[in-house]
């Protein structure tokens, strides 16, 4: 028996959008390179906000997601320019909506799902009424707003603070499992999306479900 669930919270990056949806217009910009570009992207993306928050060197994801194409592009050996980045920064509020958010979303009508991202409020704002699924949000949430960054337990109690539930109201959903880790360290129930069907994380904080899109997490939506 799954206990009661009040809020249903969303990852965004990897999670409702394929970050790698960008590599078709870096390979229009890059020939030949452009899933390698997006491969080291988000890779660099991650390590950096995970160093500026352990440096205490806070900036924002947009500013973070800059430095982090820069550095693609280089180790592509490739050239940077500004009109490049702004392009493929373009490309960020642009990316693919995976296949089955929306029906899950809709089917959650009753619920409140809410966002909670380390993107900026800007960015998601772009990315979430480009896909046309804002109206399906009770909150749009970016810690941006602490200037803390998940997987800190700030992060998440941001969430808590702005919504008035208790940890054992919310289901945290993501794709990464950075990201579950620290939500689950946190006291939310975790359902990590596999989508890309990797192995677990070996930190002792094991998700209390596991799907490979958002669809199983209807599981947790008690009968109304
Ligand atoms: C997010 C990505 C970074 O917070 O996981 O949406």
């Amino acid at each position: 028996m799954k206990p009661e669930i009040k809020a249903f919270i969303f990852d965004v990056y990897g999670t409702l959008f394929d970050v790698h949806s960008v590599k078709e217009k870096c390979d229009d910009i890059f020939p030949g390179k452009g899933l390698s570009i997006s491969q080291s992207w988000r890779n660099k993306q991650l390590n950096y906000f995970f160093l500026r928050q352990l440096m205490g060197r806070y900036e924002n994801f947009e500013v973070v997601t800059r430095e982090a194409l820069r550095y693609a592009i280089a180790q592509n050996h490739e050239d940077w320019t500004a009109e490049i980045e702004d392009k493929l920064i373009t490309a960020y509020s642009e990316l693919a909506l995976y296949q089955e958010v929306k029906k899950v979303l809709a089917e959650l009508k009753n619920k409140k799902a809410i966002i909670l991202s380390n993107g900026t409020n800007h960015m998601l704002q772009s990315v979430v009424k480009n896909a046309g699924i804002n109206h399906f949000f009770h909150s749009i949430l970016s810690i941006d707003d602490v200037k803390q960054y998940k997987p800190t337990a700030a992060a998440y109690n941001y969430a808590l603070i702005q919504l008035g539930f208790q940890r054992e109201e919310v289901l945290f959903m993501s794709s990464n499992g950075w990201d579950i880790s620290g939500a689950k360290n946190f006291g939310f129930h975790t359902a990590w999306i596999n989508r890309s069907n990797a192995p677990s994380e070996k930190l002792g904080l094991a998700p209390d479900s596991i799907y490979e899109d958002i669809t199983g997490i209807l599981e947790w939506k008690s009968q109304e």
